[in-house]
């Protein structure tokens, strides 16, 4: 990663404590983003504020029932941090069977995927605008996912910064705690150390147990799923030179 890499997130960081209050994780325990204003087109406060009301999940500290939420019974998948929303749409419209939350606290980004779904007419997506720790703390009920996605999250690439990246243990352990038994996480990144960390953070969280078996020495990462589609963030990093690391794991039973 170079620093024309950094999001507009790292580039606007400042230094934030990676604290835990009495073991739980508080949205003050990970500071993985900055809210930043960022432009906002036209159309894109339009989508978001006339869509959000259809597709929007209001965040309540309180457990969410995502089947009376999308009407059926189906597996539900949580994406962390979807950015500008385009790979999270495709996943939708390519998994018609399963049904899907975006989290996402950049408004730009919330408001493109509602131009997104209404352009699709896509039924089996919601967006949740707030911090993924205390959506999935608070709203995601214990193990009640069948998947979560995090492409590409922020590297936070400067040592002092990686205490705010999403992947460390303690959210984690949150996330496996959300994942029913067999369900997975899958993560990818272009950013070859925060790989490393990824496979030593997933690989030592005692609930989930890595889908590639690595046994003869191999590294443990993941052929890139069929389903995940090239992302912004993703290409953004291939221009640059940059590889591309996918890892998924699966919940073990307890
Ligand atoms: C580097 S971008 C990647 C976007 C997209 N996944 C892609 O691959 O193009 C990371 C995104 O995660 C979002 N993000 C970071 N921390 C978050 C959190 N705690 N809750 C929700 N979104 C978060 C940021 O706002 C940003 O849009």
């Amino acid at each position: 990663m170079t620093e024309n890499h950094s999001s507009p997130a790292e580039q606007a960081g400042q230094d934030a404590g990676a604290e835990q209050t009495s073991g739980r994780l508080t949205s003050q325990s990970i500071r993985s983003f900055v809210l930043r204003q960022g432009r906002m087109s036209d159309a894109q406060h339009r989508y978001l504020d006339e869509m959000m009301p259809r597709v929007g999940l209001e965040y309540r500290p309180a457990p969410v029932d995502l089947n009376q939420v999308f009407g059926r019974e189906a597996p539900h998948i949580v994406e962390i941090g979807f950015g500008m929303g385009q790979a999270t749409a495709q996943i939708a419209q390519v998994r018609p069977g399963d049904d899907f939350v975006g989290i996402e606290v950049h408004a730009p980004g919330v408001g493109g995927l509602c131009k997104l779904i209404q352009e699709g007419d896509i039924p089996n997506l919601r967006i949740v605008q707030h911090d993924a720790v205390e959506v999935l703390r608070d709203m995601i009920p214990e193990g009640s996912l069948a998947g979560v996605h995090i492409y590409f999250p922020d590297p936070w690439p400067k040592k002092r910064h990686h205490k705010r990246r999403l992947v460390q243990s303690p959210f984690v352990a949150l996330i496996a705690s959300r994942l029913q038994p067999g369900g997975y996480l899958h993560c990818a990144t272009d950013w070859e150390e925060y790989a490393q960390q990824m496979l030593e953070v997933l690989s030592a969280e005692p609930l989930l147990a890595n889908t590639v078996d690595s046994a003869d020495g191999a590294p443990g990462y993941a052929p890139k799923p069929d389903y995940r589609p090239l992302t912004k963030f993703e290409n953004r990093g291939l221009k640059l030179g940059h590889g591309v690391w996918d890892l998924v794991f699966r919940k073990v039973a307890p």
